[in-house]
């Protein structure tokens, strides 16, 4: 069973430069919310309470501005600051006395999520025991992402990081399932071509002792791109259309810590007087009127 989650978000989001010179990436709006409460809301939809969030250097009042340590949702928060990102498998290396003897789920804090079905994939695969799971999404540009090449069992043969000839369309997003030999296997990494530790020679360990396995995230789910701005504005048009339309919040993260029973009536009135008078502060009073 997964009880614990680590949200990588450091990095220096250059392609958003010059929005990102001055402020963290995952605290820029998705729409209406800071865009580190997507990835968030993920892990608490998967029903992960344990929450460890890797930010820059020099990030971390930012941060806890709008998730403190201890705030009213029913979760712990902790934060750990990263120097110079030097890769994704870094998040097990940062994170390691957090992660201690347990399994862990990483997600990077710029991945964006959505659809029926993935609160039920999430479920299943936290009971999760031995080796790492990946999630895979159809793109129509896979060379920009680690690809994922399955033989007809599903099993997933080759995995390669933004390979210049794609054998196939599908694509690793960035929400990952480890068991605990991920803090060892990440010390054993070097750095790439371009530089970095790569999450894809990650799993490959994984892959090469048989313990790799992958869902598919289909065409009925999405996971979106926030990486450059025209992206990033897709998205947000994206959560603009589903919540004009549904009248129902994406990444509310009160109302998800609600319907997990993890906070009640109380809390959530806390959480309007925090926000204030605002759009957010008024769903939050429809959840509880
Ligand atoms: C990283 C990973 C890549 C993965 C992607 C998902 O890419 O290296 O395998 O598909 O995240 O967002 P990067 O964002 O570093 O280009």
């Amino acid at each position: 069973m997964i009880k614990k989650g680590i949200i990588l978000a450091g990095g220096l989001g250059s392609r958003m430069s010059p929005l990102t010179k001055a402020v963290n990436k995952q605290l820029l709006p998705l729409f209406d919310k800071p865009l580190i409460f997507y990835p968030l809301s993920i892990l608490m939809l998967a029903g992960i309470k344990n929450i460890l969030i890797i930010v820059n250097k020099g990030q971390l009042n930012q941060f806890r501005k709008i998730l403190p340590e201890k705030n009213n949702l029913g979760i712990r928060i902790e934060y750990k600051e990263q120097s110079k990102p030097t890769g994704l498998p870094e998040a097990f290396t940062i994170g390691e006395k957090f992660i201690g003897k347990d399994s862990v789920s990483l997600i990077l804090g710029d991945n964006f999520f959505y659809g029926q079905s993935l609160t039920k994939i999430l479920k299943k695969n936290i009971s999760f025991k031995k080796g790492a799971k990946i999630f895979l999404h159809p793109v129509k540009n896979p060379n920009n992402y680690g690809v994922a090449h399955l033989n007809n069992k599903n099993k997933v043969v080759s995995l390669v990081e933004k390979p210049k000839k794609t054998k196939s369309n599908l694509a690793v997003t960035g929400l990952y399932f480890f068991d605990n030999k991920v803090v060892e296997f990440s010390k054993r990494l070097k750095p790439s071509k371009r530089g970095e530790l790569e999450i894809i020679d990650l799993l490959n360990i994984y892959r090469k002792r048989n313990i790799l396995s992958a869902d598919l995230i289909g065409r009925g789910g999405a996971w979106l791109d926030t990486g450059n701005v025209k992206d990033y504005y897709n998205a947000s048009n994206f959560i603009s259309a589903i919540e004009n339309r549904q009248g129902l919040k994406i990444a509310c993260l009160e109302e998800i810590s609600y319907k997990n029973n993890w906070i009640n009536k109380q809390d959530i009135k806390k959480s309007i007087l925090f926000y204030g008078n605002c759009d957010y502060s008024k769903y939050l009073k429809s959840l509880i009127n």
